[in-house]
């Protein structure tokens, strides 16, 4: 293998960049030459590459988000788009590719395997819902942005005795929301994957407000309900006053931690050592500290990861 490609597609995360960089220096250790398509599947469509080398990839290491920038491209997602996508990669010469992404990102990662392109994914969202991968890239440094942010909104919620639902992100996932709520403490989290029965939680807060208890916090999973709409319904049962806080798109950003530097680095180290050796339209996972290859078929039609595990945790806590 010659020349390989890498792009970074689908929401961003902590973790891109550092990936970037140990794929570019582990290649380029090979003997490899490697260009980074800039926006994802759309700067593909585009043949938008840059040269990649160790001096283009210095400094990034500590830096959130990803320098070869991420978007959305509908041309890409039709078959034609795919297949005038694998003409511009045959024109440049790329003999294999690196998708860094989530779900959506390694579907296109499978058209083009299936087209005949060798690629490796990588899987990156801070959501953790990409089966066959105990943690994606991401997750663990948006967990502690909101494990920051949450234990910044207790200070203030004990100050003025009130109630947050703090609403994270997640998509159809509770993984960041359960975690988020038995490493901070949080009376509750709300998440898609567990009926919610309000009446009842509103029931135990007004039985914690009489034991003397005048806060509380509930983690809110961005696809489990409306903020608004609960913390309104808490004010009304308990008349506890109520504040509702989005995190957003700040969960995203910020330097990487040191667990996300290292499975960043694993993964891209891994992900280019699979393509060297011969492995085809695979995705690098991290199951009990090792790094496997799963075939992106199986990711692809995979159950989404089951957060049985996480949510018994959180029941057992009283969460
Ligand atoms: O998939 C990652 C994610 O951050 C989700 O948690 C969230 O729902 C979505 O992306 C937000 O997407 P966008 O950045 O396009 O608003």
């Amino acid at each position: 293998m010659k020349k390989i490609g890498i792009l970074t597609s689908g929401g961003d995360c902590s973790g891109m960049n550092a990936c970037i960089r140990a794929a570019v220096r582990t290649a380029i250790r090979m003997n490899m030459e490697v260009v980074g398509f800039r926006k994802g599947y759309l700067g593909l469509m585009k043949g938008d590459c840059i040269p990649l080398d160790t001096k283009a990839v210095s400094g990034i290491l500590h830096r959130g988000g990803t320098f070869l920038q991420s978007a959305r491209s509908e041309e890409f997602r039709t078959p034609e788009g795919q297949k005038k996508a694998m003409e511009i990669l045959a024109n440049l010469k790329i003999d294999g590719l690196v998708v860094i992404g989530g779900d959506g990102s390694l579907k296109g990662a499978q058209a083009l395997h299936r087209l005949g392109m060798p690629v490796i994914g990588v899987p990156a969202s801070i959501d953790n819902d990409i089966p066959y991968t105990d943690m994606a890239l991401g997750v663990d440094s948006a967990l502690n942005n909101i494990i920051y942010a949450v234990d910044c909104i207790k200070d203030t919620a004990s100050s003025h005795a009130r109630a947050f639902v703090i609403e994270v992100m997640g998509r159809n996932s509770g993984y960041l929301a359960s975690i988020a709520a038995i490493a901070s403490g949080a009376e509750y989290a709300l998440v898609p994957e567990r009926e919610t029965d309000l009446a009842e939680i509103c029931q135990q807060l007004r039985a914690r407000y009489e034991e003397g208890r005048d806060n509380a916090i509930i983690i809110l999973a961005e696809g489990a309900g409306h903020g608004d709409e609960i913390a309104a319904t808490i004010k009304d049962a308990i008349g506890f006053e109520t504040r509702v806080t989005v995190l957003g798109h700040y969960q995203r950003g910020g330097a990487p931690t040191v667990f996300d530097r290292l499975l960043a680095s694993r993964f891209g180290k891994n992900a280019v050592e699979f393509l060297a050796n011969g492995q085809r339209g695979v995705m690098v996972g991290l199951s009990c500290n090792s790094v496997l290859s799963t075939p992106i078929d199986d990711v692809v039609k995979g159950e989404k990861r089951p957060q049985d595990e996480v949510l018994r945790l959180a029941e057992v806590l009283g969460i």
